[in-house]
């Protein structure tokens, strides 16, 4: 299986608390930072079908609210800290280089 190191923005587009919508190819990911540290995990809940872009962030416990029925993830390890949701989000690798956030894709 082939890994590669995808470029999202510029280290500076992403201020703490914010998240941010990437896709690249059919992977839908979502991107925050949370206590100056950059996370990236999947960005579809894995309870039904929503968005967590569109979720709420808590940058102190850093985790994601889901904006459906408001199970809330982990951003570090993708995992459903309260129902209805069980099953975790993938989370991705990051790093920062050069000013930019890059994930990791496989
Ligand atoms: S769709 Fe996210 S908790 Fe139900």
């Amino acid at each position: 299986m082939s890994e590669e190191w995808v470029k999202v923005c510029d280290e500076k587009s992403l201020t703490n608390g914010d998240m941010l919508d990437f896709d690249h190819g059919s992977k839908k990911i979502l991107v925050a930072k949370a206590g100056g540290k950059v996370y990236a995990t999947d960005r579809i809940c894995t309870h039904a079908y929503a968005d967590l872009s569109t979720g709420i962030m808590n940058e102190e416990e850093k985790t994601v609210t889901c904006p459906l029925h408001l199970s809330a993830f982990n951003l570090e390890t993708g995992l459903p800290q309260n129902l209805p949701a069980e099953e975790p989000l993938k989370p991705y690798k990051v790093k920062i280089q050069d000013n930019a956030i890059y994930i990791k894709l496989d």
